[in-house]
């Protein structure tokens, strides 16, 4: 379908779901600011703006100040915020594609824009502009609403999984250049600015911080530095884009010739494990399941490789393969990388708790159509999390010399987009990065 007519499909969706949120919440009306930026503290620098989500899943149009007004039976009015000004370049609306699905008004000011809104009565108010909002006698970001729509975000719409998709062909072109400067024996700081002239984007329009660690770093699970050395023996790459605001969200680790072949291997065991974690995902399924069975082949690559000498059963139950993984296996992605209601088990804002043994999980809901979620495995050797082992009870059962010789390859994740599809699930990342 063109992308106008998902994008309406979209948004009728999106209104529905509203309408049953209002009546569940008490209200009759939700106005959501696309939002205010953010100044640094004593200084008149904004951060780079980022769009409220909760107006970003009902309208792509970027910049700050906009305001939704949604009623019940209703078209959706958008308030644009269109100011004539010689300081900042204010670009033209031109005829977008989804223009169609808004009553759209322009307001020259932020005066102009809030009596647009006016003072809708029984209403809630979602963002950051909260003085405008409670001048307009609106109910700032109540919790029960916010809970309700963000259990809606977590069941991706087909625009949502469109975007989503398009988010990681682009990503895609960026790892391949990124992997290509590498082997090419580019710095970290080459590396990324490769990824981000094959997405065409500047840095504040990727999905997140890109993560371009080379050797030891890459055991920094968020190390978001850019080094100048050249030459690296491993490289993990972690890095998204967007597309009309949706994110992907993908990792791929590669050694250079020059790595250490124990290493090598060690990736291409991860990579299969990957793979058939991938292919275990079904809908219905507790994540924290999923997760569970990604320590299991974790500790089983472990045994093969002789770092570690335990049955994987054992080795996860002891808490062995911890030090080496120590993250969960995926979180749920779309307008936020890490995407809302991960751990929501209901609209009603109530909580899943994580599954034993796991309490750190971003994710702990149970798999359903719909939601687009990410694997990422890891296997690292991060010095401060085995440390208490070289000393504990079960110190004999890792290969430390083995280990202290592989540590300066730093770590291993593998990172892939998965929608969860009414009978398993569909890699959206594969088919546009397929290693
Ligand atoms: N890029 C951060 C993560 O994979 O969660
Ligand atoms: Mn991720
Ligand atoms: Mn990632």
């Amino acid at each position: 379908m063109p992308l106008k007519g998902l994008f309406l499909d979209h948004l009728a969706t999106r209104m529905a779901y509203a309408e049953k949120a209002l009546s569940a919440t008490g209200f009759d009306a939700l106005v959501i600011s696309s939002g205010q930026p953010f100044t640094y503290f004593a200084d008149d620098q904004d951060a780079p703006f980022n769009t409220v989500p909760h107006f970003r899943h009902y309208c792509p149009l970027t910049g700050p100040h906009h305001v939704l007004v949604l009623k019940p039976g209703a078209k959706p009015m958008l308030v644009r915020y269109a100011p004539e000004d010689f300081w900042y370049e204010q670009l033209p609306l031109g005829s977008p594609f989804w223009a169609e699905g808004f009553d759209l008004v322009e307001a020259p000011s932020l005066d102009a824009v809030w009596e647009k809104v006016g003072q809708p009565k029984r209403a809630a108010y979602i963002g950051n502009e909260t003085d405008r909002a409670a001048a307009a006698g609106l109910e700032l970001n109540p919790a029960s609403i916010t809970a309700f729509l963000d259990w809606g975000r977590s069941y991706k719409t087909p625009y949502e999984i469109h975007c989503i998709e398009e988010a990681t062909v682009t990503a895609a072109l960026g790892h391949a250049a990124g992997r290509k400067a590498f082997l090419a024996g580019a710095s970290e700081l080459e590396i990324h600015y490769a990824f981000m002239e094959a997405v065409g984007c500047l840095e504040f329009e990727l999905a997140f911080a890109s993560i371009v660690a080379q050797n030891e770093k890459g055991a920094t699970l968020h190390y978001e530095n850019k080094r100048s050395f050249r030459g690296g023996n491993t490289l993990l790459l972690d890095c998204g884009a967007r597309h009309l605001g949706y994110a992907s969200d993908i990792t791929r680790t590669t050694p250079a010739p020059s790595c250490d072949p124990r290493f090598k291997a060690l990736v291409d065991g991860m990579e299969k494990n990957m793979l058939e974690i991938c292919a275990a995902v079904r809908p219905h399924m507790p994540f924290g399941e999923l997760h569970h069975f990604s320590h299991l082949k974790l500790a089983g690559l472990l045994k093969e490789h002789g770092l570690l000498d335990a049955d994987p059963e054992e080795a996860v139950a002891l808490g062995l393969t911890r030090p080496f993984y120590p993250h969960g296996l995926g979180h749920h992605l779309g307008i936020q990388v890490h995407d809302v209601a991960g751990k929501l088990a209901g609209p009603d804002g109530s909580i899943a708790p994580p599954p034993a043994g796991h309490p750190t999980l971003r994710t702990t809901r149970t798999t359903e159509p719909g939601h687009v979620i990410t694997i990422e495995p890891g296997l690292y050797f991060i010095p401060m999390l085995l440390r208490p082992f070289r000393e504990n009870e079960h110190k004999a059962r890792f290969d430390w010399k083995l280990i202290d010789e592989l540590s300066p390859n730093g770590g291993i994740r593998i990172e892939d987009d998965m929608l969860v599809t009414e009978t398993g699930g569909r890699n959206l990342t594969r088919k546009h990065l397929p290693n």
